[in-house]
């Protein structure tokens, strides 16, 4: 469908028999420390947290009465179950949406205290989302696509159309570029069809997490691909294959695609906390987190707006989004160093510290030459401070091995009492992701069936779909074979651990210490 065509969609689309027309806010303080004139389009506002219940609304109201009187089927692990539901409460209708089994309660609260009938079903959206065909097969009832459907395009291009609207009353202008988080495309599709039908010069940059890049990917291979297994931490946006009406409509009208780290979301996360004291979902600040990438790559233009697109966060999420925005922003430095076991060495290692701000310190017997330090520390954001307090304390004798960027660390390590295995054999480390629902970890032992000892196990609820799990088996060499088909049995994403910062601090001990730091595991 040609752009033109599609803006006729998205003007006729009635969004606002649901959807709020939200403000377009400068954001003073990232627009003071960038030097341009950055602006938050607040979907985050929506009466659902997020702009999803325009596509929905868009396509269930264009609906026959004899579909409505069927029903909708929705699978969604978030905001589009919201939308879906508001939608058929508003239109009368009756809805069931399947999600995931690993949907953290808050949002399928939401979805039933809006009316909706919630079906869960299995560990992620795939299994939902057969679920959902399963059902309308069934019942006759009509599928609404969280994306990929020309209504739900022009119902999310219906953010564009308003934002260049304000912002011409506000401005008499219009946007230099509109920064948009992209998970399926849908918002990206309708977005980009309406900014290059009325704002031609405006330019449409996507915004996609590392390791969920999948409308990169498909620009790339010319068509929607499917690229595996993605990286959950921004739940709203973890689509392993983009839509195929979104790609068509998007693929020549946008003008950029940008993928920003973990951290550089939670930064961003941060940032627009800073600005508005509201609280964004990771998803809803990947626009804010692209305009920091896309500045420092030197990036021109004044006036630069960032939809803030959803802010369906739990709290018991947020520690852990703030705890990985201070790693994003700089202002946390995360190292270990080695301290003799001498009198006096431990004093002279904290006056080599200096008297920074601690965020953490642990230190831990190791052998009676050696003490291991786990140090965390407050920064002003300038790598150069980093530079010079490891300069001062390896002037002063110290090993020092730099952290900060270490996932593995970051997520375990400084959260686990310390200490080496005794010497009863060998020891295998593994870094898992269990899906975050009862009964995974029994089923995960069930498979093990007691045939290795677990030497090590630690669990950290981040209030994901996923839980992080560090774990330690003794796995005599002859007995490898085996275990990887163990691994393989369990179903959950592993990778080996063959870390550095595991071997100072709790695993096998091993007498050259000469390592290098292991690639970090996004998410
Ligand atoms: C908060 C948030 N931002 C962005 C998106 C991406 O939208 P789309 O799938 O249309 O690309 C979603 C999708 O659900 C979302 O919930």
């Amino acid at each position: 469908m040609q752009a033109l065509e599609l803006l006729q969609r998205i003007v006729a689309a009635p969004v606002q028999a649901v959807a709020r027309e939200t403000p377009l806010e400068q954001a003073t303080l990232l627009s003071r420390d960038s030097g341009r004139t950055i602006w938050l389009k607040r979907e985050d506002l929506q009466p659902v947290f997020s702009f999803k219940l325009r596509g929905a609304y868009a396509r269930m109201a264009r609906m026959s009465r004899r579909e409505r009187q069927r029903g909708v089927v929705a699978a969604s692990a978030g905001n589009h179950a919201q939308g879906v539901a508001v939608a058929a409460a508003r239109l009368g209708m009756r809805a069931r949406v399947v999600m995931p089994k690993t949907t953290p309660a808050i949002k399928v609260d939401a979805v039933r205290r809006l009316g909706a009938e919630v079906i869960l079903h299995g560990d992620g959206y795939d299994a939902a989302q057969a679920r959902a065909h399963a059902l309308c097969s069934e019942l006759g009832a009509v599928f609404v696509h969280p994306f990929d459907d020309l209504d739900v395009i022009a119902g999310q291009g219906t953010v564009a159309t308003e934002l260049l609207r304000q912002m011409s009353n506000q401005m008499s202008n219009s946007p230099d570029a509109v920064f948009v988080p992209v998970g399926g495309g849908g918002l990206l599709a309708g977005v980009a069809a309406a900014t290059k039908t009325l704002s031609p010069e405006t330019r449409v940059i996507g915004v996609e997490p590392r390791g969920a890049a999948s409308f990169k990917a498909a620009l790339k291979a010319g068509e929607p691909v499917d690229i595996g297994p993605v990286n959950l931490f921004a739940d709203g946006v973890a689509v392993r294959k983009v839509g195929r009406y979104c790609f068509d409509v998007a693929a020549d009208l946008v003008d950029e695609m940008i993928e920003v780290s973990v951290d550089e979301i939670c930064a961003a996360v941060h940032d627009i906390f800073l600005d508005t004291r509201s609280v964004i979902e990771p998803a809803g600040a990947l626009a804010v987190a692209g305009i920091r990438r896309y500045l420092a790559a030197g990036g021109d233009g004044q006036h630069l707006v960032a939809i803030n697109s959803g802010a369906n966060i739990g709290l018991e999420r947020m520690a852990h989004v703030i705890e990985r925005a201070q790693v994003g922003l700089g202002r946390e430095v995360l190292f270990a160093a080695s301290i003799p076991e001498q009198p006096g060495s431990f004093l002279r290692f904290c006056r080599a510290l200096g008297q920074p701000e601690l965020t953490e310190f642990n230190y831990r017997f190791s052998s009676l030459s050696e003490a291991h330090v786990f140090v965390g520390l407050r920064m002003g954001g300038d790598p150069e401070q980093r530079n010079r307090l490891f300069q001062r304390l390896q002037a002063a004798g110290f090993e020092i091995l730099d952290l900060t960027d270490n996932a593995l660390a970051r997520d375990h390590l400084r959260h686990m009492v310390g200490g080496h295995r005794p010497d009863s054999g060998r020891e295998v480390l593994y870094r898992f992701r269990f899906p975050e629902r009862p009964g995974a970890l029994e089923e995960f032992l069930t498979h093990l069936k007691g045939r290795w000892s677990i030497s090590l196990f630690h669990y950290r609820n981040h209030g994901a779909a996923y839980g992080r799990v560090l774990a330690g088996f003794l796995v005599p060499e002859s007995e490898q074979g085996a275990f990887d088909s163990f691994l393989q049995l369990t179903n959950y994403p592993y990778q080996v651990v063959n870390d550095p910062a595991c071997e100072l601090f709790v695993g096998e001990r091993r007498s050259d210490s000469a390592v290098a730091i292991a690639g970090r595991c996004e998410g």
